[in-house]
């Protein structure tokens, strides 16, 4: 496949993962992309996950026209990418691989040897010439690993950008971008926003005219609308009014607390609610919501003394990602000691610029008619005119 008359994509789609990274769930596949540049000299721009070595190198085959490769270009060392720079050195023992100096070191972990006599160490600025074609470093550091490069093929316009604007799902099935792209950069990448806004700053002198990430698709028109999508989701800021329910309920009370809230808010005229059980729907989907939009509403059961596990995990995913700027509030329930509200406060402590509600909800076992007036307020809090 062409995405310029000299670079053409080799990589692959996978519908065999059941959990990408360990954790997410991808229901339509992920891909794992290459490229290849053809020039006086040629070069790979990374490889594949460990399933599809074969598969990456019959499409390299098919675009190489009978020439070899001069160089591996290894921007991110995450086995998604990496796993097939064994089997590529293998099969082309004249190739030089071009990685940071984190590269080479994590190259010697992963597979005994870092190609000593082969390798090329670049670091921010270095240049690669291929003959018309010249490939411009970039560090990017902790997007979303330590190692990370970006590369910028000055004669096509195109920036290689590693994780950065990459998304779940394969390419051969058709879907939203900014859905699966936001699950993505929430899960994967939310952690490191700083690191993606220097990264956005590097990239914001350079005239790019195409985006070839190592996940989703090649984004070659209006780049300006997932620009300025990953400025706001790397500077924490939500991308729309609206409030998110998680909740952790064992027998339902809790649940039906949160789905009159729910119906509240809405009549109320609020934008958008959405509700979550931490349980049984997608974690990965509630993470994303909740840093989406700017209310967020956390409803668990007192539990063996603290909060739900679920619940509790959940926070995690919050807090670890450098959860901010929103406003939180809780509903808890118990039938002998309510302490959920007060303790899932705590592990905000360290989050900056959450606002806590002023109204919390506590349901005493089942909800009833002064759970009902709670409700009324914390909606009215949120959502009133
Ligand atoms: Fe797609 Fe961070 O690996």
């Amino acid at each position: 496949m062409f995405i310029t008359d000299d670079i053409r994509y080799i990589g692959v789609n996978d519908h065999k993962k059941d959990l990408f990274e360990g954790q997410y769930i991808v229901p339509n596949g992920m891909a794992y992309n290459s490229y290849v540049i053809m020039d006086e000299k040629i070069a790979v721009m990374d490889s594949v996950d460990a399933d599809f070595g074969e598969e990456w190198l019959a499409n390299l085959e098919g675009e190489l026209a009978g020439r070899k490769p001069d160089y591996l270009v290894v921007q991110h060392m995450e086995p998604d990418h990496s796993a097939n720079i064994s089997l590529f050195m293998e099969k082309y023992p004249e190739a030089s691989v071009v990685a940071s100096a984190r590269a080479f070191t994590m190259m010697k972990q992963f597979f005994g040897t870092d190609f000593a006599d082969r390798k090329i160490v670049v670091k921010e600025g270095a240049q690669i010439e291929l003959g018309s074609h010249v490939l411009n470093i970039i560090e990017a550091p902790l997007v979303h690993w330590p190692e990370v490069i970006m590369t910028y093929d000055s004669k096509d316009k195109v920036l290689f950008s590693a994780d950065g604007f990459g998304k779940f799902g394969a390419l051969d099935v058709e879907e939203d971008w900014a859905c699966e792209a936001r699950r993505y950069y929430m899960g994967i990448v939310g952690k490191y926003g700083i690191q993606v806004q220097k990264v956005l700053k590097k990239a914001a002198a350079l005239d790019i005219a195409i985006i070839c990430p190592l996940h989703g698709p090649v984004l070659n028109e209006n780049l300006s609308y997932y620009i300025n999508l990953y400025d706001t989701w790397s500077s924490y800021r939500p991308e729309g009014e609206g409030v998110v329910i998680c909740v952790s309920s064992i027998y339902g009370h809790t649940m039906d607390a949160a789905k009159a809230l729910a119906e509240k808010l809405k009549e109320k005229g609020c934008p958008k609610v959405s509700v979550f059980d931490l349980a049984r729907d997608d974690m990965a989907e509630a993470v994303e919501d909740a840093f989406r939009y700017d209310r967020l509403v956390l409803a668990s059961v007192t539990y063996n003394g603290t909060i739900f596990p679920d619940m509790n995990t959940f926070i995690a995913h919050l807090t670890e990602r450098n959860y901010q700027n929103r406003t939180i509030a809780f509903v808890e329930n118990g039938s002998w000691a309510p302490a959920a509200a007060r303790i899932m406060g705590k592990l905000f402590e360290k989050s900056k610029n959450i606002t806590i509600a002023e109204n919390t909800v506590t349901i005493r076992s089942a909800m009833n008619e002064d759970t009902a007036a709670q409700i009324e307020a914390l909606a009215e809090e949120l959502c009133g005119k």
